[in-house]
């Protein structure tokens, strides 16, 4: 079993960025956490993140393509992409949508999930713990 970790625009700051919200672990922390949980679990990760729209698209197209499950942090493009949701859509694996802030609890406008309607599931407001809860999840599910 595969599972695709896709995060979005600025989680690569993770660490430094807006800690109240966001904590101070860093993607590569959170990262080395899910291999680790992965490996315990027997099901191999691929983890990534960009800042690009497109590249995001082209990853869960490849994520369908090679995988079983996606899990994706789409960070700001989750509130008005209709690219990555369409994306999500098109492809028959299931996903997880991950927030580690309560996007709920913050500005109104993060309260909108143009992804939310195709996902299967979701976890906000975890932090961290929210990657390792999807990822458990979702291979609870797969299997
Ligand atoms: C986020 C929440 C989004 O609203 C924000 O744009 C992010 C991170 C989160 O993980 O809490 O970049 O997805």
């Amino acid at each position: 079993m595969k599972i695709h970790v896709l995060n979005g625009p600025n989680l690569n700051l993770l660490g430094s960025r807006e800690p109240d919200h966001y904590g101070d672990r860093t993607l590569a922390e959170i990262r080395a956490e899910m291999e680790g949980l992965a490996a315990e679990l027997g099901v191999d990760l691929h983890f990534m993140q960009s800042n690009s729209e497109g590249d995001l698209i082209d990853a869960i197209q490849d994520a369908a393509e090679e995988g079983d499950g996606i899990i994706i942090n789409p960070a700001a493009y989750t509130h008005y992409s209709i690219g990555i949701r369409d994306a999500l859509a098109a492809v028959d694996v299931p996903a997880l949508e991950v927030h580690l802030s309560n996007v709920h609890a913050r500005e109104a406008f993060r309260a909108d999930s143009v992804v939310a309607p195709v996902c299967l599931g979701g976890i906000w407001g975890l932090g961290p713990a929210g990657y390792t809860l999807a990822l458990r999840a979702l291979v609870d599910f797969l299997r």
